[in-house]
């Protein structure tokens, strides 16, 4: 089996900065934002510089060719001009000209990026007077946008990734560079491992790229290998994977900076591949399993980000790995797992293990009595039928540290909206002769994704501020490039904890108990 010697490094390009007329520096393409503006066109560069790369003026070309400057789109304009090293100058649209914010910046810049394959060197035109907000999403976008997952194909020069992105005429210093690839980094790595095939991608596998990655970082890592799981009491986690042959793992990574106030406990769904187990999952509805574990991807980019950043908020994340196969060892349909702590659950679908691996994390998770508990795992099918491929949904047992998921998301860039858990689904918890069933017997019920939240609720304690992510549909892109979301993996979730630790950092308390 091939050792995945995955680096995030190297799927995003070089970042370096320079200053002076755009077109006297050595790129191939020059990257120039162009918003919608009251008449035609508005691009945000109008200097003479501009002018004289083109030998035409921008907004007349621009107008001239059709481009309206509508977000995300791009055109490709030669630069005929003698003065211009570039060869071609690439506007991107940024929208209305009025509703112009970081997220249009991030988005436009991440588009241009996906469109420049094939191109060595790209600068992308900072315009005077721009935000350090904006233009630090702009940077990220372009890093996001330029990320691609390589490594399983033969290169094509003609479409190989951008090697450099040099930002020109921006503001903001190394200390910022080094803030913004301390988040863009841990996306790209998240998306590296939600793309690797899980043949390479085991349990054992990813809990040591997590050791090698956190370590690194001077975070504290923990693994828990398959005898002491079994001998710790981790039912779920040991049931789920022991139709494999690669064994499951728990890994425990925690941040511990001096002085943090608060403590946040992470717990991620980390199955390397999801073929349902004996409730074998149809090709089509298999094709993507090896996706299944970017809950556990994303709290481990979230740990790796608080680290880099230095955040001075504890944070201990949970790897929940197991595969879940089929075979002569695997978990049966009404086979009976003694979770950690002691509840006992009746298995009466192997396909939905999510739970039951989450169910341990959550339960030891919470052992440490942190400030708030928040998991994040591809659950349900039963999302996406509810919110579409791209917002997440956000359950839980305390209004105020949902509500404050939801706004970090939305700072993010990364859409979450708040579900209920409506009281009469819990009736489908009822097993015949155990504690718990992880499904009602029989047909699917509606409600999928909000019942799965009241079997995870039964393992935290009810006063501990809990909130469940299930970002099943938004963790893989399957409905083609956008923004700087590129197919397959995405990376989501990394940058709304980010967001959210950032806030508590500042002060915030989303672990404020429930008002009534
Ligand atoms: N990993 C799947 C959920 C999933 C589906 C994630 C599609 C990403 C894309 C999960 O383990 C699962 O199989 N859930 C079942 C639960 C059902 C058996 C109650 C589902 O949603 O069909
Ligand atoms: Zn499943
Ligand atoms: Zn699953």
């Amino acid at each position: 089996m091939n050792a995945p010697t995955l680096l995030a490094s190297a799927s995003v390009p070089r970042l370096s900065r320079a200053t002076g007329i755009p077109a006297a520096i050595d790129v191939d393409v020059l990257v120039v934002a162009v918003a919608v503006g009251q008449s035609g066109p508005e691009p945000t560069e109008s200097g003479d510089w501009v002018d004289a790369a083109l030998g035409r003026n921008l907004g007349d070309v621009l107008d001239a060719m059709g481009a309206t400057g509508e977000v995300e789109s791009v055109t490709r304009v030669p630069c005929a001009g003698p003065t211009s090293k570039a060869r071609t100058l690439l506007a991107v649209g940024l929208g209305p000209s009025n509703r112009v914010e970081a997220a249009s910046w991030r988005r436009a810049m991440g588009a241009a990026l996906r469109t420049l394959r094939g191109t060595a060197r790209v600068g992308v035109v900072i315009p005077g007077g721009l935000s350090d907000q904006d233009e630090g999403a702009a940077i990220e976008g372009a890093l996001l946008g330029a990320y691609s997952f390589e490594g399983y194909r033969t290169v094509d020069p003609a479409s190989a990734p951008v090697e450099e992105i040099v930002i020109i005429n921006g503001r903001l210093d190394d200390g910022d560079y080094e803030a913004i690839t301390a988040i863009v980094n841990p996306v790209a790595l998240v998306r590296d491992l939600v793309n690797t095939p899980a043949a390479d991608l085991g349990p054992a596998d990813l809990a040591a790229i997590a050791q090698r990655e956190a370590g690194a970082l001077g975070v504290d890592v923990e693994i828990l290998e398959e005898g002491a799981l079994l001998a710790q009491g981790y039912g779920g986690i040991v049931g789920v994977g022991r139709g494999s042959a690669r064994g499951p793992r728990l890994v425990r990574l925690t941040w511990q900076p001096p002085r943090a106030q608060t403590r946040v406990a992470l717990v991620g769904k980390g199955i390397t591949f999801d073929s349902g187990g004996l409730s074998l999952k149809p090709t089509v509805g298999m094709q993507n399993m090896k996706c299944d574990m970017a809950g556990a991807g994303a709290v481990l980019g979230a740990v790796l980000a608080a680290a880099a950043l230095k955040l001075p908020v504890a944070v201990t994340g949970w790897l929940c790995l197991a595969e879940n196969m089929p075979s002569g060892t695997a978990t049966r349909m009404g086979d009976v797992l003694t979770m950690y702590g002691g509840k006992r659950v009746e298995v009466m679908n192997t396909d939905a293990e999510g739970r039951l691996v989450l169910a341990d994390g959550l339960a030891r998770a919470a052992e440490d009595h942190p400030d708030m508990l928040i998991d994040v795992a591809t659950l349900t099918g039963a999302q996406m039928q509810a919110l579409g491929n791209r917002t997440a949904g956000i359950m839980g047992s305390h209004d105020k540290l949902v509500t404050e998921i939801a706004a970090a998301a939305q700072r993010a860039g990364e859409p979450m909206w708040a579900m209920p858990m409506p009281e009469e689904l819990k009736a489908n918890l009822k097993s015949e002769i155990a504690d718990l069933a992880n499904l009602a017997p029989g047909e699917s019920r509606p409600g999928g994704m909000l019942f799965a939240a009241h079997f995870l609720a039964e393992f935290v304690p009810s006063d501990l501020p809990w909130a469940h992510i299930d970002l099943a549909g938004p963790s893989w892109n399957r409905d083609g490039d956008h923004g700087y979301t590129p197919r397959g993996g995405t990376g989501f979730g990394v940058r709304t904890f980010v967001e959210l630790l950032i806030g508590i950092a500042h002060g915030s308390q989303p672990a404020t108990r429930n008002e009534s």
